[in-house]
Order: structure tokens, then C-alpha cells, then sequence
């Protein structure tokens, strides 16, 4: 078991028709927990650095810890970039081992998002390292746009199809109705969008801002073509501060274990359990 290419993991999705699961990482015990979940349901998953968790971590110190849990779980894991912006921190994550890279140029013009996601792609194929791009914009829930400002930064299919043809990229990823973030009020999808995208594109489709989206929701995405699932703000809130106030307020001693323990074990909770959504329509 070592790091896996994102490329390679979605394939066996395809194959089986479901989708693998990508977590947001930001400290060693929830990066501990999406490998062991992970490793309970004998999946593989994606480990997902942002910008921000990689200024604490370090190019370096992500790979080697990350590539050190996939062996010690044995655990296939594709240790993926997300929403990067900058091309040169995205060359080096790739330098330094990264098996996957996201580059995020979904708030430039169609022309420019192309231009520099070949840019990406170019530099990424040479290593065998994966490239996901976003086209549309799945943005955040604290975005002041209205609905139907919301709904004009969708993925268009005919655009999608351009899109990957003039990049050659892995993945993409598409805006149809999530955004990062608790959701104010319930999520609506855009299936028929899904299912127009997805007949039109070859590559995989990765479905952004997944805490808060039903499971149901999830299982139907699943089944028009959607292979990656993001989930990040769950694990932030609920495997790590949640468990943290609740350990500061309860500790009876200074033993810090307990509180980063907890955190670990619950992250892996959410973990298994979203993969087994995920891997509904497996075997
Ligand atoms: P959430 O934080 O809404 O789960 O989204 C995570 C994500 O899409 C990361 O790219």
C-alpha cells in the first residue's frame, strides 16, 4: 500500500460504480482518522490538502506523514492538492510527491481557466501526477449572490466538454448546487445538469461541498457519474472542534491524549461511514 495517482482510484470507481471519498486534512490526528476510516472499510480515500493546511504542514512533511499512515493502515491513499491558485506551489507539491493537484482557475474567464490548467496538466503528466480542474464555480455559503446569481456560475455541459478536450485533465469538478460550507437551507441539486455533463465529458466528475448533502442525494449523484466526493467542513467542525470544546471543558487532568485520541477516533468514524455511502452501488 503507498500513495496512489488520483486518476488510478477513480478508474476502479468507474468500474465499480461508486465513488471514493476526498477529506480535508489540516493536523496529523484528522489526517490519522480519514486513513484509518478509511482502512476499517478496506477503501481507498483521498487526503486533501488545502493551501492553508500546507503552510502549516510543509510540502515535504505532508507527503512523507501522509505516505507513512498509507503504509502503517495499509491504505491506498491519493494525497491531493486542493483548490490551488498558484501555479509554482503546485509545481512544487508535485516535486515533493503529491500523487494528485487540483488547479483552481474556476474565477477566470473560460479562455484563461484553460490557459492555465494546461499549464498544470503539462507540468503534472510529466511526474504521473493527476490533475482535477473546476469549471463553473462552486463557491462558499457565506458568497453574497443571490439564487439565480448562484445558478449562472453552474457548469455548462457544452463548456464541460470543451473544457476537458482542451486540457487533458483527470477530473473535473463541477458546480451543480453544493458550495463549501454548512448550507443556510437544503441543498438542491442540479441532477439533469449532472447527467448532461456526464454524458458529454470522459473524465470522472467531482462533486465539491459535500458536508450537508443527504445521503440520498449523494447515492443519485453517485449514479449519473460523479466519482470524488469533497468533504472538509464536517470534519473540521465536528471531528475536531467539537471534540476539542468538549475535551477543554471536561479535561480533569493535563493528559492531552485524550482530546487528540478523540479526535482521531471520530474523524475515522465519519470517515467509514461517508465511505459507505459512497460505495452503495460497490460489489
Ligand atoms: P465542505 O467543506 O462543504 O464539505 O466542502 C469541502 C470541499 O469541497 C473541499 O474542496
Amino acid at each position: 500500500m503507498s500513495l496512489v495517482t488520483l486518476k488510478y482510484v477513480l478508474e476502479e470507481a468507474r468500474k465499480g460504480n461508486y465513488a471514493v471519498g476526498a477529506f480535508n486534512f489540516f493536523g496529523l490526528e484528522n489526517l490519522q482518522g480519514i486513513v484509518l476510516g478509511a482502512s476499517r472499510r478496506k477503501s481507498p480515500v483521498i487526503a486533501m490538502a488545502s493551501t492553508g493546511a500546507l503552510k502549516m504542514f510543509g510540502e515535504k512533511v505532508a507527503v512523507a506523514t501522509t505516505r507513512a499512515l498509507s503504509e502503517e493502515y495499509e491504505t491506498d491513499v491519493v494525497l491531493h492538492l486542493d483548490h490551488c491558485t498558484d501555479l509554482d506551489l503546485l509545481y512544487r507539491c508535485v516535486d515533493n510527491g503529491f500523487t494528485s493537484v487540483m488547479i483552481d482557475a474556476s474565477s477566470k474567464s473560460f479562455d484563461e481557466n484553460i490557459e492555465i490548467t494546461r499549464k498544470a496538466v503539462a507540468y503534472a503528466s510529466r511526474y504521473g501526477v493527476s490533475v482535477e480542474a473546476e469549471l463553473g464555480h462552486v463557491g462558499g455559503r457565506e458568497d453574497e449572490i443571490s439564487v439565480d446569481e448562484r445558478k449562472a456560475l453552474f457548469t455548462v455541459p457544452e463548456d464541460a466538454r470543451r473544457f476537458v478536450e482542451a486540457t487533458g485533465i483527470d477530473a473535473l469538478a463541477v458546480a451543480v448546487g453544493t458550495v463549501h460550507g454548512f448550507y443556510k437551507s437544503e441543498p438542491k441539486l442540479d441532477f439533469e445538469r449532472i447527467a448532461a455533463i456526464h454524458a458529454l465529458v470522459d473524465v470522472p466528475l467531482v462533486l465539491h461541498g459535500g458536508t450537508g448533502v443527504s445521503d440520498a442525494d449523494f447515492i443519485r449523484a453517485i449514479s449519473l457519474g460523479v466519482r470524488k466526493i469533497n468533504v472538509g467542513t464536517e470534519l473540521r467542525v465536528h471531528g475536531f472542534f467539537d471534540v476539542m470544546c468538549k475535551g477543554c471543558k471536561d479535561a480533569v487532568d493535563d493528559d492531552p491524549r485524550k482530546i487528540t485520541a478523540k479526535i482521531k477516533s471520530t474523524c475515522a468514524d465519519i470517515v467509514e461511514q461517508k465511505i459507505a455511502v459512497f460505495e452503495n452501488k460497490k460489489n
